[in-house]
């Protein structure tokens, strides 16, 4: 992961890394009388919710790239450069060769998917702000760039830069997609699977991706405690539904026509990715094809499935570890490939107790941490999420006015 992080002197990064601490002590005490990782604190986001917030923008960012590159023929570095904030760019991206009406329809989706990041992005910036006016308060020196979460504002009190979470590593290339293609039908497609060869193949790619992000939101959102956090995956979860049942509908009335060259139905493509998904996943059926066995669709009726869901045609949800082991291709949340050559990021290895134990993830932002200042991250996250909740009650001008009396 190519983070670019400032280079300080080692006579300034001592420096700057007590200030840090004074002004996170101070942060703290603002902020002590509040519960540690805020159970109840109804306006405030607690650390968890931010692991789970920002775990899906892996999935968003892949989304964004894939449909900006297959509709447009560029992606975020054109479009909204700083939504990456310096993350390598994604390999093996081109143009789709797609006819008006999909491209259409994907450009759509394509837009859709840099404002979930943008969302997901501007949140904190009254959180960054207020931290910077604090620590400078303090006599600390500031680097921000490209404000993002809380925690990572937190990251910034360490190594003197605001960590970002920059756009993963992304494989978006037809071998990517081809291998997805040749694990489901257990040999090689020949010639080799290119989802950028015409609509039907896009479409057939696009199968793959916002369906794993939409279980994810539903997995995520009864761990979520903040109604704001809850508010926002219900939005994200609303519009990649959306998605993913235009790409089906798209593809259901295509259900029985032969992908050429391989003379194998579009329904069989779809059963196939499904199964793989599920056999990846390892968690149980939690992904349905197009033309399932009459027991798996509606009411157990009807053998067309045009949206897939559990028997009650509730939509499945999977937990970050379910979808790290499908989209990186290995069955294994511990080994990145597929899409995402050196891993995932957003599950931070400065993680919370309050959120994913262990982080098992290998991109992570972790940074190794004696015990006892990784449990006073712990607490001073908790004042900034305190800030972060601010924001959304309050005119960004208002927080300062709120904040700087107490300091
Ligand atoms: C990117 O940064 C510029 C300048 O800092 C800002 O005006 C713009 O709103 C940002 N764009 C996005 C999409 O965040
Ligand atoms: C992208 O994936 C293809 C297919 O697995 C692989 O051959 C290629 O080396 C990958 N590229 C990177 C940069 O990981």
């Amino acid at each position: 992961m190519a983070l670019s992080i400032p280079t300080t002197s080692m006579a300034t990064t001592t420096t700057t890394t007590t200030t840090a601490v004074i002004s996170s002590i101070l942060l703290l005490l603002l902020f002590l009388p509040t519960s540690y990782c805020s159970e109840n604190y109804n306006s405030a986001i607690p650390v968890s919710d931010i692991d789970l917030l920002e775990f899906p923008l892996n999935l968003e960012y892949l989304e964004a790239e894939f449909f900006l590159w297959g509709s447009l023929g560029y992606g975020l570095d054109s479009i909204a450069p700083n939504l990456t904030m310096g993350g390598p760019p994604p390999v093996g991206t081109t143009k789709a060769r797609l006819d008006p009406f999909t491209k259409d329809v994907i450009l759509q989706f394509a837009f859709q998917e840099v404002g979930h990041l943008s969302d997901e992005g501007d949140g904190l910036v009254a959180v960054v702000v207020a931290m910077v006016v604090l620590v400078v308060g303090c006599g600390g020196r500031v680097v921000v760039r490209g404000g993002r979460a809380a925690e990572e504002v937190v990251g910034w009190a360490i190594k003197n830069t605001v960590r970002g979470f920059p756009r993963p590593l992304l494989n978006l290339s037809a071998e990517a997609f081809g291998n997805v293609m040749n694990s489901a039908f257990g040999r090689a497609l020949k010639p080799a699977f290119d989802p950028y060869a015409n609509e039907l193949n896009f479409l057939l790619a696009s199968y793959v991706i916002p369906y794993v992000g939409l279980t994810g939101y539903v997995g995520a959102n009864p761990k979520l405690q903040s109604p704001i956090s809850k508010r926002l995956v219900a939005g994200l979860l609303a519009v990649e539904s959306g998605q993913d049942a235009v790409i089906r509908g798209l593809l259901y009335e295509r259900a029985r026509e032969k992908v050429k060259p391989y003379g194998i139905t579009v329904a069989a493509f779809t059963d196939r990715i499904s199964e793989l998904r599920n056999k990846l996943g390892s968690a149980g059926v939690k992904d349905e094809g197009l033309i399932v066995p009459t027991f798996q669709g509606a009411e157990g009726k009807l053998r067309g499935n045009v949206l897939a869901g559990d028997q009650n045609s509730v939509g499945y949800d999977r937990t970050p570890e379910e979808i790290l082991r499908i989209i990186y291709s290995s069955g294994d949340e511990h080994v990145p490939g597929g899409f995402y050559p050196k891993g995932a990021d957003g599950v931070s290895g400065v993680t919370t107790g309050c959120s994913f134990s262990g982080s098992p993830y290998p991109a992570s932002r972790g940074i190794a941490l004696n015990p006892l200042f990784s449990k006073f991250l712990k607490l001073a996250n908790v004042g900034v999420n305190k800030l972060h909740s601010l924001k959304y009650h309050v005119a960004q001008s208002n927080v300062m006015s709120m904040v700087l009396p107490l300091w």
